[in-house]
């Protein structure tokens, strides 16, 4: 399957079973269904613009026990790489982490795809509303060039619905993450929580990371992973990525961080339409999202 970018390159996208994946992630598929964990690693799952970035930062901060100055020895993409890119000989994915001896590490594998050490790793997944979902991967596909051009939005929201965006469907992969969440290791968050309470939230993963910080620390966690923050943190805001990959003048990447943006996008006729669709997909699932805050 070939897609057209905003700059009108090609981009060339493979389904693999049933998820369509870009051809980096196909050529090394398998290694990453084999990928092994250690018992120490912590895998922070997400589907696209969960707030993966945002919850890489919580981590490492809980990690570094609040120093901001050890969280900007690198950008964050290298302090929690994506199993997914690795692309041998590359040093990124998991031959880097084997060699850099990393331990966090990040993906966006669907569940489907259960790893081969799923019983010891530590999983933390961070669920966000699927409207806001969409509304951010619309806008990061417009700025983002190796990604398909998104065409219009009302395209899009057909296109999202349908699951036909890299990782695939929103339904499948939160709903199996869910389904997963009580016969492993894995902490599984929202999005809108961690903007209702941050500290509150910053707290549980702290305890699954067997981490005990004193309030001081926990208050300035919140603060430097706050939005405003991240947006201006060159290791987290992505301005260290090229234009030609990334062009932040089209859609910041840090775009607006927020619950609810769906609103400035749906008409009323796509708000019922989707809610009709969610009840089907998600039947039978417990998950509650909120959509606004
Ligand atoms: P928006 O496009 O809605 O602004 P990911 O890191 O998974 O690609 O997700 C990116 C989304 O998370 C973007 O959403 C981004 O603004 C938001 N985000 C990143 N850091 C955040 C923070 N500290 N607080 C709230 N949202 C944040």
């Amino acid at each position: 399957m070939a897609l057209t970018s905003e700059l009108g390159k090609q981009i060339k996208l493979k389904e693999v079973e049933g998820t369509l994946l870009q051809l980096a992630t196909v050529d090394n598929w398998s290694q990453i269904q084999s990928f092994e964990a250690k018992p120490d690693d912590l895998l922070i799952c997400t589907y696209p613009k969960a707030g993966t970035t945002w919850i890489q930062e919580i981590v490492d901060m809980i990690e570094q026990n609040g120093d901001v100055e050890k969280c900007q020895r690198a950008i964050i993409q290298q302090r929690h790489p994506f199993i997914e890119w690795a692309r041998p000989p590359q040093p990124s994915g998991f031959h880097h982490v084997a060699q850099a001896g990393l331990k966090f590490l990040s993906s966006s594998n669907p569940p489907s795809s259960a790893y081969q050490s799923a019983e010891i790793t530590n999983f933390l997944y961070v669920a966000r509303n699927a409207k806001d979902c969409m509304v951010s991967y619309y806008h990061f596909q417009r700025m983002n060039h190796k990604l398909p051009d998104p065409g219009t939005w009302e395209e899009y929201f057909e296109t999202f619905i349908n699951g036909k965006v890299v990782w695939g469907s929103w339904f499948d992969h939160v709903k199996g993450w869910w389904e997963m969440k009580d016969r492993y290791q894995i902490l599984f968050l929202f999005y809108e929580d961690i903007k209702r309470d941050p500290k509150h939230e910053i707290q549980k993963v702290m305890k699954f990371m067997g981490k005990n910080l004193d309030e001081t620390v926990l208050d300035k966690i919140v603060q430097e992973t706050s939005f405003e923050k991240m947006k201006e943190n060159p290791m987290t805001n992505r301005s260290t990525v090229s234009k030609s990959i990334m062009d932040q003048s089209i859609s910041p990447f840090m775009r607006k961080g927020t619950v609810g943006d769906w609103k400035n996008h749906f008409t009323v006729a796509q708000n019922e339409r989707f809610d009709e669709i969610y009840r089907k997909k998600m039947e039978g699932t417990s998950i509650n999202f909120c959509m606004e805050l």
